[in-house]
């Protein structure tokens, strides 16, 4: 194991009734005045909205609101909300929604401070130095971002999908209600729990030996998602479902898993490539290009795969070799079992788009860690992937 130093400093609330208690929250801090943020629509059509801004005017809290953050959310709309920040001023941001809306809302609490424009950030250019204290209220279990320090933006002229992770990212304070993602359309269930897995797939494969606690939190996690999303397949309303999902994917990326491990990351850099160029679902990319990966790297570490493939898909014990091709396989069964691509022609994707995405994913060097990949690798990847 290697050596750590944990402090997230984001307080979580979590449970059923908690988005009525936004305002007071924010009062409690003593800031008046926020930018609440969102996406195309869907916190209008569950009522989240309406729970949002009653709560807000009952505390006293003053807002200005700003809505139209797309899925891959764009470098666009972060310059457009800074600039309507800097002239409304705020005190803070209150983003309603997704990973896509709690990232463009870590960028616009960066931008609001920064002088120039706000990509230098993300290029490293400049560092962040400051940012507005983030309020959020998370709508879909995916990412992680309602409690880590971690902001990935598309910047669309330049078909760069970067992340920046930065201390002053960590939101205040975020609400997962669970009962509020009942509304959401199959696949994003679907999309989130695939994130989720990634995310943990990322720290679990990374090839840090002797990771044991590690290796059962992640076990536990793996398994607790695959048996939450097949409940909310059949019945979407299934509360306590929700409820462990959602904690399953803050426990994937809030920090906590990935201790005293490298992390590969491998598999998002060559995701986040797909997504700058067919605007394809995160969850979606990575249900697409993990196994694929696993198939390009298992033989570095074969017994990892095996115990994987035993702990969480029930393999049953063969020589590691042979279980870790069949825990691959039970994976991409699995995707496909809960209505998640994995290959990339059935997303549109064409042969002659691989060599450009694979050059776009090594834009700043190597990938991975359990393997180094150059673009050889990634391009091999994608060709099993197609
Ligand atoms: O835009 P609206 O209308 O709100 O609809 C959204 C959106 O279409 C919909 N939705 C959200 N909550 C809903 C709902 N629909 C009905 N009922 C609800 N309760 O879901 C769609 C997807 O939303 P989005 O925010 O894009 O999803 P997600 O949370 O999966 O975020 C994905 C983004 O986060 C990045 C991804 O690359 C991608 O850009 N990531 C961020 C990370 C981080 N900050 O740590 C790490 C991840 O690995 C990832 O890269
Ligand atoms: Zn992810």
């Amino acid at each position: 194991m290697k050596n750590f130093d944990y402090n997230n400093p984001t307080r979580l609330v979590f449970g059923r009734g908690t988005v009525e208690n936004i305002g007071k929250y924010i009062a409690g801090y003593g800031d008046k005045k926020v930018l609440l943020l969102y996406g195309k629509g869907s916190i209008f059509a569950n009522g989240t909205y309406d729970k949002v801004t009653k709560s807000l005017r009952e505390n006293g809290i003053d807002f200005i609101e700003l809505g139209g953050v797309k899925p891959n959310p764009v470098l666009t709309k972060v310059r457009e909300a800074v600039e309507l920040m800097k002239k409304e001023k705020v005190d803070g941001i209150v983003p309603v929604g997704g990973g896509s809306v709690f990232d463009t809302a870590k960028a616009c609490a960066a931008g609001y401070f920064y002088d120039g424009d706000v990509w230098d950030l993300y290029e490293g250019k400049a560092k962040v130095t400051r940012a507005l204290p983030i309020y959020g209220v998370l709508t879909i279990s995916a990412t992680g971002s309602e409690m880590n320090h971690n902001s990935v933006i598309m910047n669309e002229e330049e078909k760069k999908k970067w992340g920046l992770g930065s201390r002053a990212f960590y939101p205040r304070l975020s609400i997962v209600d669970p009962s509020v993602q009942a509304t959401l359309p199959r696949n994003q269930t679907v999309n989130g729990a695939c994130d989720t897995l990634a995310h943990v797939f990322e720290a679990y494969f990374g090839g840090t030996p002797s990771t044991r606690m590690q290796d059962e939190l992640s076990e536990g996690i793996m398994r607790t998602t695959i048996d939450s999303v097949r409940i909310l397949l059949d019945d979407p309303s299934d509360y306590d479902a929700r409820a462990e999902l959602a904690w399953a994917a803050t426990l994937a990326l809030n920090g906590l898993n990935g201790l005293g491990r490298a992390g590969d990351w491998a598999s998002h850099g060559i995701e986040h490539s797909l997504s700058a160029f067919t605007d394809i679902a995160h969850g979606e990319g990575l249900a697409i290009v993990f196994p694929a990966w696993m198939k390009h790297v298992y033989r570095e570490d074969p017994e990892k795969f095996a115990r994987f493939g035993e702990k969480v898909l029930g393999i049953d014990k063969s020589s590691a070799e042979d279980m870790a091709l069949k825990a691959i396989e039970a994976l991409k069964e699995f995707f496909r079992s809960i209505g998640a691509p994995v290959t990339l022609r059935e997303r549109g994707f064409t042969e002659d788009m691989l060599e450009p995405m694979a050059e776009n994913a090594v834009m700043k060097g190597s990938l991975g860690t359990l393997k180094k990949l150059g673009k050889e690798d990634v391009l091999e990847i994608l060709k099993i992937a197609f």
